[in-house]
């Protein structure tokens, strides 16, 4: 049986990634800092056989390297890794605190930086694996109040192409999937109505993804289908990264400036 290890999987798009592994048979192991949460959110899986629970933040080094031993006392292998926990604070250059920009750094940063150290030797132990990074839309192009958000994203990105580079002699493949806006927790938390109208006016297929659509990419990257894929990041974007100025216009619907 093949095992995937997924952070921040309580709720919003890891929980969808959970579910979509579960579905085609793999096990999981499900890392987050919200403990009662993740308990809830298992106990509802109702799968104890295939599913393992891991509480804490993906930024302790301590909390990383338990959960991965922890993984190999229970499963004995892991697969699969999706670095999906995340933070986003928004907010203009200016207002950003020091302490705002380092936690949205080590939680998207760091985090998928001490994740990758700890699962890349358990996964050569049998012969490879796979490891998805969630970065963002707000990493691949620059946008208003998302310094530390977008930059922690674009990190990531490169993070992906380095770990891709020294993994492949592990035979562990190493993409990321950018998501445009789906409505979770967090987008509601940080996406106003301005923003919202913001994303509609820039998006090619002229609405928010689903959860399920992101889980569908995610878990074909760690999948064997993508078996010579590696390095690279897909935007799951409804067509954000393609498109420049003009859909308003192109649909008759301009907003009201
Ligand atoms: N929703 C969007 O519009 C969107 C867009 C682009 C990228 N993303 C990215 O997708 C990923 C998932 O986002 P989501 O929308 O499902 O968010 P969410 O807030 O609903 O879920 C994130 C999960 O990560 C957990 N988490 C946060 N900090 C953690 C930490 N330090 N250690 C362990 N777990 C932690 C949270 O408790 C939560 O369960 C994030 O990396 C996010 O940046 C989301």
């Amino acid at each position: 049986m093949k095992v995937a290890w997924i952070t921040g999987a309580a709720r919003g798009i890891g929980l969808a990634t959970a579910q979509r592994f579960l579905a085609e048979g793999w096990a999981v192991a499900l890392l987050d800092i919200e403990e009662a949460l993740l308990a809830r959110s298992i106990a509802a899986i109702d799968l104890p056989e295939r599913t393992l629970a891991l509480p804490g933040d993906v930024s302790d080094p301590a909390v990383v390297e338990a959960a991965a031993a922890a993984i190999r006392a229970r499963f004995g292998r892991l697969d699969a890794l999706v670095n999906n926990a995340g933070v986003a604070v928004f907010g203009p250059i200016l207002q950003t605190t020091l302490e705002q920009w380092r936690r949205v750094m080590e939680v998207n940063l760091t985090g998928p930086f001490l994740t990758g150290q700890a699962a890349a030797p358990l996964m050569a132990e049998s012969g490879g694996g796979a490891i998805v990074n969630i970065t963002s839309i707000s990493g691949l192009r620059a946008s208003t109040l998302r310094v530390a958000y977008g930059t922690s994203k674009a990190g990531l990105a490169h993070l992906t192409k380095q770990q891709a580079v020294e993994f492949a002699s592990l035979g562990i493949r190493v993409n990321a999937v950018a998501p445009g806006p789906v409505d979770t927790a967090m987008a509601q938390a940080v996406h106003t109505p301005d923003i919202r109208a913001d994303y509609h006016d820039a998006m090619p297929l002229n609405r928010y993804g689903l959860e399920r659509e992101l889980a569908s990419a995610i878990f074909w990257l760690a999948s064997a289908e993508a078996s010579y894929v590696t390095g690279q990041v897909l935007a799951v974007d409804g067509g954000f990264d393609a498109a420049g100025i003009g859909l308003p216009t192109l649909r008759g619907q301009r907003r009201n400036l």
